[in-house]
């Protein structure tokens, strides 16, 4: 060997210091990535790596390296050609969170150009990607070409990641997905900085959530989310704007996939449930105001909600889907989405207050039932999912409805003997 070349990759050492706590350095993170790309670190050994962070974590540095390294696996967008003001957002993930759908034609309904990179389902959450496959012929991989040229025309994009945008972080995300190694900070932080770098906003928000339907369980994991996404960003160059927001009854009324949609839809008419379109428009208006297009929150806030109501933001929408090849009819008539095997309801046994709705217990439910993956290789059920009836707070009389289920094929009894706990009534 000369003295230049590059050492031999061994996985399973690199496996064994994290196992023991070990510190990596840069070329060991880059080593393991590049190892992945090559199909020489094979994904057995890179879901042991996973599981060694998750028990043991990585520090800033390692977590910066991470997140470079998944950014070079691709390329970065070349947004010179856009004309206007480049914005994104991302959420950390929840339950029934839907937000994208809405923030991301709202915002171009002001005026702003909206580049996203999403992802798919993890862990008990849903992803924007299999929510947006929902919808019948949309295509969610937009090369480089077509997303600047949409950009420009439509003012948003909502594309997967592919061979081109971050597919190191593609990669492990299906992996940690299915070997329960989604919730650790430096995960996280390397996964969304990674596609805000490429998709290479000038602005750019991240919601992060805390509580039962969220990864980060309390208010201080969530702010140690914020901060290390923020310093991590940082030192890559990018200023990013972190907000935090509970989870802790189901977003909206409706999870599961098409069912997300369909809400996502009703809240761009202005008809959406108050706490989804209260919280799409506080991290909308933090973005209209970063961006200078009004002089106070309050102005923003009052610009997104006239966008609602006047029918513009959902017109945007719907010119983004028809340029992704979706069919827009769709989104107005339910029938042309995938059916569930069959409809059902949970009446309530007592008359009453409704004092919690568990959202992990929602998720799994819909999980099971088909709507999100047990292993990488499980195809989605894009009509299983569940719509609320009442909110924590409400009043119900006994028989009266706390959810429709839309269910799959299959685990029906398990999903709704989960349904059946996720309520307390008193
Ligand atoms: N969103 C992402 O893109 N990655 C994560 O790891 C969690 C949420």
């Amino acid at each position: 060997m000369s003295i230049a070349s590059k050492p031999k990759l061994n996985a399973v050492r690199l496996i064994e210091k994290k196992r023991h706590n070990g510190t990596h350095t840069q070329a060991e993170i880059n080593a393991l990535i590049e190892g992945l790309m090559s199909d020489e670190v094979k994904d057995y050994q890179m879901a042991a790596w996973l599981m060694a962070v998750c028990l043991n974590g990585l520090n800033v540095d390692e977590t910066t390296w991470l997140t470079e390294a998944f950014v070079k696996s691709g390329h970065v967008l070349d947004l010179s050609g856009v004309q206007g003001t480049v914005v994104d957002k991302h959420s950390t993930g929840g339950v029934g969170d839907k937000t994208t759908l809405v923030i991301v034609p709202l915002l171009a309904s002001a005026g702003l150009k909206v580049a996203k990179l999403s992802g798919r389902g993890l862990g008990f959450t849903g992803g924007t990607i299999d929510k947006l496959e929902a919808i019948p012929g949309f295509r969610v991989e937009v090369d480089d070409k077509h997303f600047i040229e949409q950009l420009n025309k439509v003012g948003c994009v909502i594309s997967s990641q592919s061979k081109d945008f971050t597919p190191a972080d593609a990669l492990i995300y299906k992996l940690r997905d299915v070997t329960a190694t989604v919730d650790n900070l430096s995960l996280i932080a390397a996964s969304v900085v990674s596609k805000k770098i490429v998709a290479g906003a000038e602005i750019i928000v991240l919601d992060i959530k805390y509580g039962r339907g969220a990864f980060m369980k309390t208010l201080d994991e969530a702010n140690a989310l914020a901060d290390l996404c923020r310093e991590v960003g940082e030192r890559l160059g990018k200023a990013l704007l972190t907000e935090i927001s509970p989870m802790e009854e189901p977003l909206g009324l409706a999870v599961g996939n098409a069912l997300e949609v369909l809400e996502a839809v009703q809240t761009l008419k202005g008809q959406g449930p108050k706490d989804l379109e209260d919280l799409s428009v506080a991290l909308a208006a933090r973005v209209v105001y970063q961006a200078g297009l009004t002089d106070t929150l309050e102005q923003a806030v009052a610009l997104l909600k006239a966008h609602l109501h006047d029918g513009s933001a959902f017109a945007t929408f719907k010119a983004m889907v028809k340029a992704q090849h979706g069919d827009v009819e769709a989104l107005e008539d339910e029938s042309l989405m995938q059916q569930p095997d069959r409809i059902s309801l949970l009446p309530s046994p007592i008359t009453g207050t409704v004092q919690s709705i568990d959202p992990l217990l929602v998720a799994q439910a819909v999980q099971l039932m088909g709507g999100g993956r047990m292993k990488k290789e499980d195809k989605i059920h894009h009509g299983v999912g569940v719509v609320l009836h009442v909110k924590v707070g409400s009043f119900i009389e006994k028989g009266d409805t706390l959810l429709e289920i839309y269910a799959g094929g299959t685990h029906y009894s398990e999903a709704l003997a989960l349904l059946s706990q996720a309520f307390v009534l008193a």
